[in-house]
């Protein structure tokens, strides 16, 4: 199998930002203009914004993500949110392991595993975020620390799940810095991730695996990432805030 029989998605990361009744007018304006994407299309928004966003997207192509969840089917765990409950809502895909939920939330390789775990049993779709900041890149130890953190992502991941996993590499200094990875760059790391999951799962597996590139695409240079051969969609933060933008991503895309 190669690049043409994989799945491209395109997923949109709100973060912090829109609320219930900006969430429902954005997708509003997005509807049309990705109407005839020729890949997937995630909306990953605020908990909060979890039920506007369903219904307007409702009809649409527009695939509804959260950006959490946690890893206890329930209990007392204060302020969280379980896979039963994001997946009783309608929504179908989970961010995991984001370098934000890393660097400020506690969030580790195992809670990152323990959480994908949880999305999966759930029957949800994972998208799981792993990627290294400017100081292992410059020690050179990138493609080293990707493998680990996809290797422990993955554990005790039984290969029927492998399909709801979609993998996406965030370099963290390309985030929200306007830096982003050279098409090269990505394209590599993407390697690194494929290879290592065929170490794991066998190549075939791999080979069908969805492998995102994120940190700073945009409309500008979205066609060059997505154009690499082991780039698969991408995981969009602040340009997914802006229709025309995020179309364009989903344009270039489409294939
Ligand atoms: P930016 O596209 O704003 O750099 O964010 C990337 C990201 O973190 C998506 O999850």
């Amino acid at each position: 199998m190669n690049k043409a029989k994989r799945a491209a998605v395109i997923a949109g990361n709100w973060k912090m930002n829109k609320t219930p009744s900006e969430t429902a007018a954005l997708i509003e304006e997005m509807k049309p203009l990705v109407a005839d994407a020729d890949c997937g299309v995630v909306l990953c928004v605020p908990f909060v914004d979890l039920p506007a966003a369903l219904d307007a997207a409702k009809g649409s192509n527009i695939k509804i993500g959260a950006q959490n969840c946690h890893f206890k089917e329930s209990g007392a765990y204060t302020g969280e949110i379980s896979a039963a409950m994001l997946c009783e809502l309608g929504v179908e895909y989970v961010i995991i392991g984001h370098s934000e939920r890393r660097t400020y939330f506690g969030e580790t390789d195992e809670t990152v595993n323990l959480r994908t775990r949880a999305v999966l049993d759930a029957g949800l779709t994972a998208i799981v975020c792993v990627g290294e900041s400017l100081t292992q890149r410059e020690q050179g130890v990138t493609a080293e620390l990707v493998a680990l953190q996809t290797k422990i992502a993955l554990r005790d991941v039984p290969a029927e799940q492998l399909s709801r996993v979609i993998i996406a590499y965030e370099p963290v200094w390309a985030i929200g810095t306007g830096k982003t990875a050279t098409a090269a760059q990505a394209n590599e790391v993407n390697a690194v991730i494929r290879a290592t999951v065929a170490s794991l799962y066998g190549d075939a597996a791999a080979e069908a695996l969805t492998v995102q590139y994120g940190g700073s695409m945009n409309a500008g240079n979205a066609a060059e990432l997505l154009d690499q051969p082991d780039v698969d969609g991408g995981l969009i933060g602040g340009a997914s805030l802006k229709a025309a933008d995020f179309a364009t991503i989903v344009r270039a895309a489409s294939r």
